[in-house]
This record gives structure tokens, C-alpha cells and sequence, in this order.
């Protein structure tokens, strides 16, 4: 069996505004093995860096609250230890890469020096000497001269600073990264570049990863399994070969897949998304989606559970439900 470096069970995260309160995830289950990319995709608002903060337990005090659920993050229960133990397992086990690696890193100190701090809290038993090794071997595992260390990062590209906060997240090769739209913030060649270096980095260390993006396209390059979120939950989860033979998927899948513009396809419009995602203060029962979904009738008002329509693949959907007369596979 597989090592299981990330488990989450029926977590739901709640913001309390003073204006409102946000359900931002409904009951999320997630696996996650040693050494895996699982892409995480959905619209904004969907909950996506809501799950990434609740792994890493920094989510805003007072305001996010956990309401249910827990996770396991290499064997240890995160809400169940001290802040202290946390702190330990905070880029020493899992990592987060944020969507932009300006506000990510501290403007005055040197590239050096940041990645030298994690190092520094992680890595006890290294002596002086040995953590300015590993910070050269670092920079220059990004593909960055080790001689710009003493460097700021305002001297920095855009995306060598997203390197440097991959090298940061990086640097005590943790067990699982969380990469939060990694390459959003960076034009299309540096993204390509970028992808294939986290991949490279990952497969020769053996990170698992979570992709938090927007972009299919990407999950089709570097992802082995894609979770489809929509508001607040997981509505699809396969391997990604199952989710791009477009066969069989939830209707909400079907309809991100035909909002992607088509090349080869001359189209006068876009084909978006009849409707809107739902108030994220109202408490939601049922099928999340059936408010916009052509398919929908009286079955979709009962809450939907995760069907396994092949080996693998999971459809939150009556439509594949069986029991409840769903026909959608056959
Ligand atoms: N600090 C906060 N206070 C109140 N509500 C919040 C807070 N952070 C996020 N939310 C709300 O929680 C919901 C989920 O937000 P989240 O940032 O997790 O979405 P996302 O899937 O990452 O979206 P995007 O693709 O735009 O990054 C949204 O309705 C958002 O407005
Ligand atoms: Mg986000």
C-alpha cells in the first residue's frame, strides 16, 4: 500500500465576517499519496486556497474556523497538536507556494538570507558552512547563479522571484508542496519554464504536490489526477487520462471543459457557464450545481454523494448514482 502523505476528511471551513458568514468548504475529502500531483481546479471562489490554508493552519485568526473534518498531514493530525509542533511541520513537511512571490517574500533581505532561514529552523545539526552550501545548491537548482544571493528581491525578475520562493519551499525537501497558482502572475513562456522545473524538482525529489489553478492545460502537463471543486466541494476526482477522455464527467466538468476557446473551432462567442456560483452565505443542501445544470430535476435537492463510475473516478451526481435510478453511464 501507499504511503498517504495528506488525508482530509469531511472538512468544512467557515470565514465569520461581520457582515456574513462564508461557507467557503463543505465537507472536502482528499488523498493525497508520497510522490503524486494531484491538480485541484474550480472557478474563483470555489474554496481552493481556503483548503491549502487550512493544511498548512494558517488560516485568518479569529475570522476562518474549521467546523468539521480533520487532516492528517504525514501521519499527524494538524488541529490536533501545538502551534509549536506546527511550526515544525511547516516547510519541513509541507510547503506552500503562493500565487505571487512578491508579496511572498520580505523586500529587505537578500534572497540569500530567506532561504537561509528556513534551512536555519529546519536543519539544526548543519554547521554555518553547510547551510550556505545547501542555499547555493538551492539557487542553482532553480536555475539562479548562486552569486546573487546577497541580492534583494526587487533585483529579481518576476519569474526568477517565483523561483526563489520555489527554492525557499523547497529547500528542506518537504514530503508535500502546496502550490497555489504557481505560475499565474507570470507570462506564458516563463510558465512553461517554470512548470517544468517544478516537475523536474518534484520528480527528483519526490514531492507529492497539490496544484491549486484555473488552467487545465496545465494539469494536463504535470498532474496524474485532477480534483474538480465547486463551491465548497469536490465534484469530480479521477485520474487525469479518465477526466480528459471528456467521457462520462459531471455536468460542471463538461462545462469548464467547453469554456476552454477551441483553435481549431471558429466560434463567435465563449461558451460560459449559464448562472452564477451560489452566495457563498447561504448553507447549501443538495446538488451545489443544480441551480445552473441542464439535468437537473427533483432527485438533485437530496445531498449527493461521491460516485465511482470506474476504477478511480468519482462523480458527485445522481445522474451515475444507480441506486437512485441514474442512468448517465450506461
Ligand atoms: N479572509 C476571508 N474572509 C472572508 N471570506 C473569505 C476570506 N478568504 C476567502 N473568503 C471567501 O471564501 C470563499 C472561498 O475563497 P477561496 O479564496 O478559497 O477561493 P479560491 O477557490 O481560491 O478562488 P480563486 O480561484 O479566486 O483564488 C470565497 O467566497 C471568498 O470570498
Ligand atoms: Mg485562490
Amino acid at each position: 500500500m501507499s504511503e498517504k502523505v495528506l488525508e482530509i476528511k469531511n472538512l468544512s471551513v467557515e470565514y465569520n465576517t461581520e457582515i456574513a458568514t462564508i461557507f467557503a468548504v463543505n465537507g472536502l475529502d482528499m488523498d493525497l499519496d508520497a510522490g503524486e500531483t494531484l491538480g485541484l481546479v474550480g472557478e474563483t471562489g470555489a474554496g481552493k486556497t481556503t483548503t491549502a490554508k487550512a493544511i498548512m493552519r494558517i488560516l485568518p485568526e479569529k475570522v476562518g474556523e474549521i467546523t468539521s473534518g480533520n487532516i492528517v498531514v504525514d501521519g499527524k493530525d494538524v488541529y490536533a497538536i501545538s502551534e509549536a509542533e506546527m511550526c515544525n511541520i511547516r516547510g519541513k513537511v509541507v510547503s506552500m507556494v503562493f500565487q505571487d512571490p512578491m508579496s511572498a517574500l520580505n523586500p529587505i533581505m537578500t534572497v540569500g538570507d530567506q532561504i537561509k532561514e528556513v534551512i536555519r529552523i529546519h536543519e539544526k545539526k548543519l554547521t554555518k558552512e553547510q547551510i550556505d552550501k545547501k542555499v547555493d545548491e538551492m539557487m542553482e537548482l532553480v536555475g539562479i547563479p548562486a552569486n546573487r544571493k546577497v541580492e534583494y528581491p526587487h533585483e529579481f525578475s518576476g519569474g526568477m522571484k517565483q523561483r526563489i520562493v520555489i527554492a525557499i519551499a523547497l529547500a528542506c525537501e518537504p514530503k508535500l508542496i502546496l502550490a497555489d497558482e504557481p505560475t499565474t502572475a507570470l507570462d506564458v513562456t516563463i510558465q512553461a519554464q517554470m512548470l517544468a522545473l517544478i516537475k523536474d524538482l518534484q520528480r527528483r525529489l519526490g514531492t507529492a504536490m497539490l496544484l491549486i489553478t484555473h488552467d487545465f492545460g496545465v494539469v494536463a502537463q504535470i498532474c496524474e489526477k485532477v480534483a474538480v471543486m465547486y463551491a465548497g466541494e469536490i465534484i469530480e476526482y479521477g485520474p487525469v487520462e479518465k477526466i480528459f477522455d471528456h467521457e462520462n464527467l459531471h455536468p460542471y466538468t463538461i462545462g469548464l471543459f467547453r469554456s476552454i476557446p477551441n483553435l481549431k473551432v471558429k466560434t463567435a462567442r465563449l461558451n460560459a457557464i449559464d448562472g452564477m456560483m451560489p452566495d457563498p452565505s447561504v448553507k447549501l443542501h443538495g446538488c451545489h450545481f443544480a441551480p445552473r445544470c441542464k439535468y437537473a430535476s427533483e432527485r438533485c435537492k437530496a445531498d449527493q454523494k461521491m460516485i465511482e463510475t470506474e476504477p478511480g473516478h468519482f462523480i458527485r451526481c445522481c445522474r451515475f448514482d444507480k441506486e437512485q435510478g441514474g442512468s448517465a453511464n450506461e
